[in-house]
């Protein structure tokens, strides 16, 4: 995954270019790139291994590029190793045809093949120096840069953003999409593109939105559109009402530590959308009530943190609305043969919207016909277009890696509709339904008061900094935590940990326990809390320091097991949304404490376009 940044105006280019990549930098960061047409009609291109910051360096901060019009690149590697060598942006032969991408080319390796046959030599390892050459290909055969594109589009298999500079057109931009996102801006004297809005937020909030297959071309006079036959395209601009503030770290050490204290606001702006006057709206999703009667199941697809939101829903959903939930890790779903009565609810969950298992996953289903319903954070994204209704979190642009304010606003995202389903399949009455939104929205507060408390958890995070290994036990709602809180701890501390259902525990892995591995029980369901104690016991005999994340009102907490902290109580079915509060703190003090680049953990990028 990459990102990419074009302008075109009446600014010197590279500057703005490259402040724009900086947004940019939570899709890739292993080397960076930039082209510009400079004043005599040639196009100057300087790349660089490593962050961002080692090109702004050489280029000082790109005052060195002269010329208004450019395009550049961060990325993260996927064909070839991080080097100078395969950075973008990418050219042919005389250097006259430049492009960067973001995503993959499938059938890479057979058009390379079919341009080495044809006089072709190739520099990198890349799939974007086959695009960029692809493209040269045809802006030779048809001295056209729009029919170069197409005839791309037409040949080139698998997912892209592509920008392309020609020296023959110079002050313009062109580009092309499919299943990677551009967002295209402009002002009066200029226009700009970007994989994410952030990156052209300081200089514009007018913007379009990019389809599947759409050609973009950006000069200092405007935007224009073209489908695949060429033919110019009325498009509707739209008005991003983000504060520019919102991408920034806001006085936070890091994006990640600003995230998580977003979250009392974010889960009361999710809320605050959509209930009104004590009543779910789900008026802009797209689906009746009619609808939700007639499903006769829920399948719940996502990955990572997305797809533990869906193992809470699983939870909830079927104890309040009582229809069957199935949750699926969607780089399986997609290539599963799931046997379907075509009347399920398929609910695909993504903070990004451009996750490439989890679009596919609803393009198969989609395909077999079944409602599908995105719950998404990133307006306009691929999975948003791709469903059939969308429930857009109000996260705000989540710039860490490790997502924390996102996966809170998804878990409202689910709550509300499996009351939703419960509402309307009357599986509750409207005395507990009014009930449970008036919980929800008592959640904001206890969240604001966790982090009043952070301190406790910093402290706790310091006494377990050497730990080797850490596992995360829980049962119902609390094993959904669990997962959640193992995954923060591994990416961002790079500590080995393990969830686990409690009772599970002991059918092998705890032969893993030894002398002062740190357990860790999550304590919030009151019928199962016995259970998970019992659980707890049996791994403190085999050696184990345990420590509970226990709700305040939990009784029978042996008094030789650690407290981490006392969570407000809450009603069981929500509990996760202030659980993982704590348990998000905890892995990121660790983080901070182990040195670790907190936002940008090694290996990983924030949204993960490829297979
Ligand atoms: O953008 P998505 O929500 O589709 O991303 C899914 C996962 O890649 C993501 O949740 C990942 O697991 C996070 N880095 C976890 O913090």
């Amino acid at each position: 995954m990459c990102g990419i940044v074009g302008y075109t105006g009446g600014r010197q280019a590279a500057p703005v270019i490259l402040d724009g990549l900086t947004k940019l930098e939570y899709r890739g960061y292993d080397s960076a790139g930039i082209a510009v047409s400079n004043k005599s009609g040639n196009i100057d291109i300087v790349k660089a291994k490593g962050k961002l910051q080692v090109l702004c360096k050489v280029t000082h901060n790109g005052e060195n590029l002269d010329g208004f019009c450019g395009i550049g690149h961060t990325r993260w590697a996927t064909h070839g190793e991080p080097s100078e060598n395969n950075a973008h942006p990418h050219c042919n032969e005389d250097n006259t045809i430049v492009a960067v991408h973001n995503g993959i080319i499938e059938n890479y390796v057979p058009l390379k093949e079919k341009l080495i046959r044809r006089g072709y030599k190739f520099y990198s390892e890349t799939d974007t120096e086959v695009a960029t050459k692809l493209v040269d290909y045809y802006y030779k055969k048809y001295n056209d840069p729009l029919r170069a594109l197409t005839e791309f589009a037409l040949h080139a298999r698998g997912s892209y953003a592509l920008a392309v500079l020609y020296k023959d057109y110079p002050g313009e931009i062109f580009a092309i999409r499919k299943d990677s996102p551009m967002v295209v801006g402009y002002t009066d004297g200029g226009a700009y593109l970007a994989s994410d809005v952030p990156a052209i937020l300081k200089y514009t909030r007018n913007v379009y939105y990019t389809d599947n297959y759409e050609i973009s071309r950006l000069s200092a006079n405007g935007v224009k559109f073209y489908n695949l036959d060429r033919e110019e395209t009325e498009k509707q601009p739209s008005v991003i009402t983000w504060d520019a503030e919102a991408a920034e770290k806001g006085g936070f050490e890091h994006f990640m530590l600003k995230e998580i204290h977003e979250q009392p606001d974010v889960v009361r702006n999710t809320l605050n959308c959509f209930v009104r006057d004590g009543e779910i709206d789900f008026g802009e999703l797209n689906l009746s009530d009619e609808d939700f009667k007639n499903f006769d199941s829920v399948i719940i697809t996502g990955c990572g943190s997305a797809y533990h939101v869906g193992v809470v829903a699983q939870y909830v959903i079927e104890d309040l609305a009582r229809i069957p939930v199935r949750v699926e890790i969607a780089s399986e779903y997609r290539y599963r043969n799931p046997v379907l009565t075509g009347k399920e609810l398929l609910v695909v969950i993504s903070q990004s919207g451009e996750t490439a298992d989890s679009l596919a996953a609803l393009r198969e289903m989609s395909a077999k016909g079944i409602k599908s319903l995105a719950v998404v954070n990133v307006v306009g994204s691929s999975i948003a277009r791709a469903a059939d209704a969308v429930f857009y979190t109000k996260a705000g642009p989540e710039i860490s890696v490790a997502t924390t304010k996102a996966y809170s606003a998804q878990l409202i995202a689910v709550y509300l509709l499996a009351l939703k389903l419960a509402k309307v399949r009357k599986t509750i009455t409207e005395n507990r339904y009014k009930g449970f939104l008036k919980e929800l929205a008592t959640l904001p507060e206890k969240i604001s008061g966790i982090l009043g408390n952070k301190s406790e958890i910093q402290k706790f995070a310091s006494e377990m900094m050497d730990r080797k290994d850490v596992f995360f036990i829980g049962r119902g709602i609390d094993y959904a935590t669990c997962i959640e809180s193992s995954l923060k701890l591994k990416e961002i501390s790079y500590i080995h940990s393990e969830a686990y259902a409690a009772g599970e525990l002991k059918h092998g892995t705890i032969s893993l326990i030894e002398n002062g591995t740190l357990v860790l029980g999550i304590l919030t369901q009151n019928s199962l809390v016995e259970k998970t104690i019992s659980n707890l016991k049996e791994t403190e005999s085999r050696g184990a320091y345990v420590a509970v994340l226990a709700t305040e009102d939990v009784a029978g907490i042996p008094a030789n097991f650690r407290k981490l902290f006392s969570l407000p109580g809450v009603d069981g079915h929500f509990s996760a949304s202030i659980a993982v509060v704590v348990m998000q703190l905890f892995a990121y003090f660790l983080s901070v404490l182990r040195g670790n680049d907190v936002d940008k953990p090694r290996n990983l990028a924030k949204s993960v376009t490829v297979e």
